[in-house]
């Protein structure tokens, strides 16, 4: 009851903080008091900053990544010209590398546009059809992106005319749902760090994917903070 109760209070100045500076700051500050022996920008490293016994088995397979096969096919995807000789390079700039600037707010549509939907309009553009959100080629593609993104740090923009899809946002991750009824915050703020089964809980403030499902942990290769 009373850490529950201390929990609380550790939260509520997140919760009730206004505008998305305001909460990133409180959001470090978090993380930093948590885990005082990482500096904040170890985060970058997700679980793997956390966990010293599962930073050495990343580090062995990323001598061999299992996900290659996934980058190189995305990598050739990315390269197929369409039928009308545009390519994504046309639509992406810095060949692909802006995974870290998604998801973007698109004022002239009043949406927030993933990577996912911005290929998709691409292809929209140059007269494809879209590709299925669970296909293997979104999947391949989107890591590849991500792959060539890699060091750039996240650098998400919320202009004022965000704020009502932020503050969603905000809503659903410190919101219980699902089979064990705990919100986003349960798992990535107050047991960062701790074991759920063989997982060690990431910090939410530093994760090293950001899209949930992939090609056989194609996606995961792409660090944020
Ligand atoms: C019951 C606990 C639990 C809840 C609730 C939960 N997660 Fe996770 N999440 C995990 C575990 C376990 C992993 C795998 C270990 C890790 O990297 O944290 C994970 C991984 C992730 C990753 C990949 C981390 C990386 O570095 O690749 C992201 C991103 C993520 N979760 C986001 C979320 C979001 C957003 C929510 C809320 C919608 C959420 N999680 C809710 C347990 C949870």
């Amino acid at each position: 009851m009373a850490r529950q109760g201390l929990l609380l209070l550790l939260l509520l100045p997140l919760l009730a903080t206004a505008g998305p500076e305001a909460d990133l700051a409180a959001f470090r500050a978090y993380f930093e008091q948590r885990f005082p022996n990482n500096e904040i920008n170890d985060h970058i490293d997700g679980a793997y900053a956390l966990d010293p016994e599962k930073r050495e088995q990343w580090l062995a397979m990323e001598d061999f990544p299992p996900y290659e096969f996934a980058i190189d096919d995305g990598e050739g995807l990315f390269q197929t010209p369409f039928a009308n000789g545009q390519g994504y390079a046309d639509c992406f700039e810095n060949e692909g590398a802006v995974k870290h600037l998604y998801p973007q707010y698109d004022e002239s549509r009043g949406t927030v546009v993933t990577l996912e939907m911005a290929v998709n309009d691409c292809r929209s553009a140059n007269g494809e059809e879209p590709l299925a959100y669970d296909s293997d080629e979104l999947a391949e593609l989107t890591a590849y992106i991500a792959f060539v993104s890699r060091d750039n740090l996240i650098d998400i923009k919320v202009p004022a005319d965000a704020e009502a899809a932020y503050a969603a946002g905000k809503q659903y991750y410190y919101s219980r749902r699902g089979q064990l009824n705990f919100a986003c915050s349960h798992c990535h703020m107050q047991m960062s760090g701790m074991k759920l089964r063989a997982e060690t809980l990431s910090a939410g403030i530093g994760q090293v994917s950001i899209q949930g499902a992939g090609s056989g942990g194609a996606a995961s290769t792409i660090r944020s903070l």
